[in-house]
């Protein structure tokens, strides 16, 4: 069989192992030389991910069975609208039915249509004047977000990345200046956030373990928004800090969406990802992304007994599977280079890839390009980092001296997974589930 897989960063590596357990010829897609990809690829194309044109011509040339993708750019860009249009099979959503990510308004307006559960309050807004006025009638504090892609760094939370409704409108003013064409204000929700995945074939929908992704930069949740600095998952048990029958609540909303896109007749394919807050009032839609979570594909995908590829393949034929997953804790923390988030300054890193392995860590290549027996980071995130444990603490120890097998400067955030973190979210949601 032949895949082929288009992206180039740590979600990307981890599918690309899950793929290759089924032993097909794997060619991809990536931006940059990971070497990760690289090196178990047949052939890999370094391209521009997003372009349609790049990714039918290669499919045109390898002629793949089935298509993987990864990022959201190349979901918005149309990719698979064009490889199925000439005849591929694409494990991934058409641009039409990838709006649930690209348009958070397509996506609030879809569930209140609908009647979904776990709504928030929302209003989008095309100029700085309306939102503004809008801002000074309202008497809760807010979150703002870009409607399109920020690639997770876009959205600003009052009491976090701004103080006071001046400071908000100044960051609306900002977004307006740089183009931003449609803005939501909605009502900030408290609680802990989750992550639940699932992989979708219109009505047919199988659920992955739930992950909590560490989005901001700084150790104990301080600094800018990223991409995510890592997650822990605990596999078939579910995370201890949300309550139960969140997780039934939240699948209960995804199903409903993804069944409101097929009456539609937009039909929904691939995998698909909410993204949760366990409020007092139950489960919040933070927002839907139309692809894995990175970093949570890697903790999931690392657990799964199944072959992403047995997943597409299966799935893809209208046929069900049933998945399950190694019973272990895993926690992944991401290196990425000094000021990222920010003010990312790239540098190189040599890494001894033997000595991980041996203290049972097991690694993956990001956004980095292979140099020799360097890595040179980008301005995005470097390495991610697994290690998996029966308990959170046997999980985080094997990290310890981790720091001594990689060469060069970078930063990574060593509260992912402490179990006193974990005991602080615990403490936090049973107060706020009291009040
Ligand atoms: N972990 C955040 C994301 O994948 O969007």
């Amino acid at each position: 069989m032949r895949v082929l897989l288009i992206g180039g960063g740590g979600r990307e590596h981890a599918m690309a192992l899950s793929i290759l357990k089924e032993g097909p010829e794997l060619f991809s897609i990536s931006p940059n030389k990971n070497p990760g990809i690289f090196r178990i690829s047949k052939r890999n194309l370094i391209g521009n991910e997003n372009d349609t044109q790049v990714a039918l011509n290669y499919a045109l040339k390898v002629r793949p069975d089935i298509v993987f993708i990864g990022p959201e750019g190349p979901l918005a860009s149309g990719t698979t609208d064009i490889l199925t249009a000439h005849g591929f099979k694409v494990f991934a959503p058409s641009s039409k039915a990838a709006k649930l990510e690209t348009s958070k308004t397509f996506l609030r307006n879809l569930m209140n249509e609908k009647g979904i559960a776990g709504n928030i309050e929302s209003f989008s807004f095309i100029d700085y004047r309306g939102a503004s006025e809008f801002i000074d009638k309202i008497d809760y504090e807010f979150v703002i977000k870009p409607d399109g892609l920020t690639g997770g760094k876009g959205v600003m939370v009052q009491g976090f990345h701004f103080k006071n409704k001046e400071e908000g409108k100044n960051i609306l003013r900002r977004y307006f200046e740089q183009g931003i064409n449609k803005i939501l204000i909605e009502r900030k929700e408290s609680g802990e956030e989750f992550s639940l995945q699932a992989f979708v074939n219109g009505n047919n929908i199988e659920f992955l373990p739930t992950v909590q992704d560490y989005k901001r930069a700084g150790e104990h949740d301080e600094g800018p928004n990223t991409g995510g600095m890592g997650a822990i998952c605990f596999s078939t048990r579910q995370l201890p800090f949300v309550p139960e029958g969140y997780i039934k609540s939240a699948g209960d909303i995804l199903r409903k969406i993804v069944s409101a896109m097929s009456d539609d007749g937009n039909d929904y394919v691939g995998p698909i990802y909410g993204q949760f807050m366990a409020t007092r009032e139950g489960p919040k839609v933070i927002e839907i992304n139309s692809r894995l979570g990175d970093p949570e594909a890697i903790n999931v995908l690392s657990l799964m007994n199944q072959s992403l590829l047995e997943v597409g393949v299966l799935m893809m034929e209208g046929k069900g599977i049933k998945l399950d997953f190694r019973p272990r804790i895993n926690v992944l923390r991401y290196l990425v280079p000094i000021g990222y988030g920010d003010n990312p300054r790239p540098s190189k890193l040599a890494i001894d890839e033997i000595g991980l392995l041996m203290k049972g860590l097991k690694l993956f290549y990001a956004s980095v390009n292979s140099r020799g027996r360097y890595v040179m980071q980008t301005r995005s995130r470097s390495l991610g980092i697994l290690s998996e444990g029966i308990t959170i603490e046997e999980a985080v120890q094997n990290f310890r001296d981790m720091e001594d097998m990689i060469e060069g400067e970078y930063y990574m955030r060593r509260d992912i997974g402490d179990p006193s973190v974990i005991a602080k979210k615990n403490e936090y949601m049973a107060t706020l589930l009291k009040k």
